[in-house]
């Protein structure tokens, strides 16, 4: 799965908990959530009936797909952002007459296995996978380097980000695809007419309680690398709306006075506390032309589905010239 920012080694994961437990409000950062069993309870989330981006997404992709091929034209290499799975790749390629695929994920393994089957479908299209943080800089394969470029964000992950951070990220899309390329992205809109507040916090928190156990890994994870003795039991899972950042959060909340270890040191929560996971940012149109316009792309077009949930856009690399 997507790594929004840094490296998940073990030793990175044991220095975030240390930091982020010793904070006012303690804090676990989203990244860690993919080990193997976050990644699997990930997949999980993504068929969940609350769990409307995924799909929603996909639909969206499916029918615009053609007009971003027409808009774009053939022989491009698409650059696809965290790949994982590559599950809604094939709704891009299908139409698009592409010249290679790069899929950039941090596991190199879930890459390879996505590379594979990928293969099957498309079997002419050269597929080039790169094993890299996407958050940081990395080379494309020597063989696209006269390609133009096509990126593919898809996924709202961008949502996972604080919007400074969120801004940096595509800005540095737009330096690495380079001057007439154009980028496919997700985001996930914000409440409003179409989706009801109640509606994206049961994204968030499903009734079947995979949501909950995808947050509570985090602390199984301390348990099983960090030789951690969490009373998961301790701790709840919440997902709330915040309105006033224009994010859902994630939580786990102390459900009485506890205490653990972790990495050979002790922490101690009293009840109602709780150790923050993850932001998960909800957008206007509004918020996403400027955020284009901020990081060095001009929005193309944008398509989104009948309930106002999500949109598709394609973005052009911004051409340079002077504005009046
Ligand atoms: C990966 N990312 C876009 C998901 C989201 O919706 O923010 C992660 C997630 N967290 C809970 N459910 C899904």
């Amino acid at each position: 799965m997507v790594e929004p920012a840094g490296p998940a080694t073990a030793d990175a994961f044991a220095r975030a908990v240390l930091i982020g437990l010793r904070q006012p409000q303690k804090v676990i950062p989203a990244r860690f959530f993919y080990d193997e069993a976050g990644s699997a309870l990930f997949e999980a989330i993504t068929q969940l009936p609350e769990y409307y981006p995924t799909r929603t997404e996909a639909a969206i992709l499916a029918d615009c797909a053609a007009a971003i091929a027409a808009a774009v034209g053939p022989g491009r290499a698409v650059i696809e952002y965290g790949s994982g799975s590559s599950a809604k790749t094939p709704l891009l390629l299908r139409p698009l007459a592409a010249a290679a695929y790069v899929p950039v994920d941090i596991s190199g393994e879930f890459l390879n296995q996505s590379a594979a089957a990928l293969a099957v479908q498309f079997p002419h299209l050269p597929i080039l996978p790169v094993v890299a943080d996407f958050t940081r800089p990395f080379a494309l394969p020597a063989q696209v380097a006269a390609r133009p470029r096509l990126g593919f964000f898809p996924g709202s992950t961008i949502g996972n980000l604080a919007p400074g951070a969120a801004i940096d990220l595509l800005r540095g899309f737009a330096s690495l695809l380079g001057p007439e390329s154009w980028l496919v992205i997700g985001f996930d809109l914000a409440p409003g007419a179409g989706k009801s507040v109640a509606t994206l916090e049961a994204a968030y928190d499903d009734a079947a309680g995979v949501t909950a156990a995808f947050n509570r890994n985090l602390l199984h994870r301390i348990n099983r690398e960090l030789a951690g003795t969490v009373r998961v039991d301790d701790f709840a899972h919440r997902a709330v709306w915040n309105a006033a950042l224009g994010r859902i959060e994630m939580h786990l909340v102390a459900r009485r006075d506890t205490q653990f270890t972790a990495a050979g040191q002790n922490f101690r929560l009293a009840a109602g506390e709780t150790i923050h996971t993850e932001n998960s940012h909800k957008w206007t149109p509004a918020e996403i032309r400027l955020m284009a316009h901020a990081s060095g792309w001009t929005p193309a077009h944008a398509w989104t589905d009948n309930a106002d949930r999500f949109t598709v856009q394609l973005w052009r690399h911004h051409d340079g010239a002077l504005q009046p």
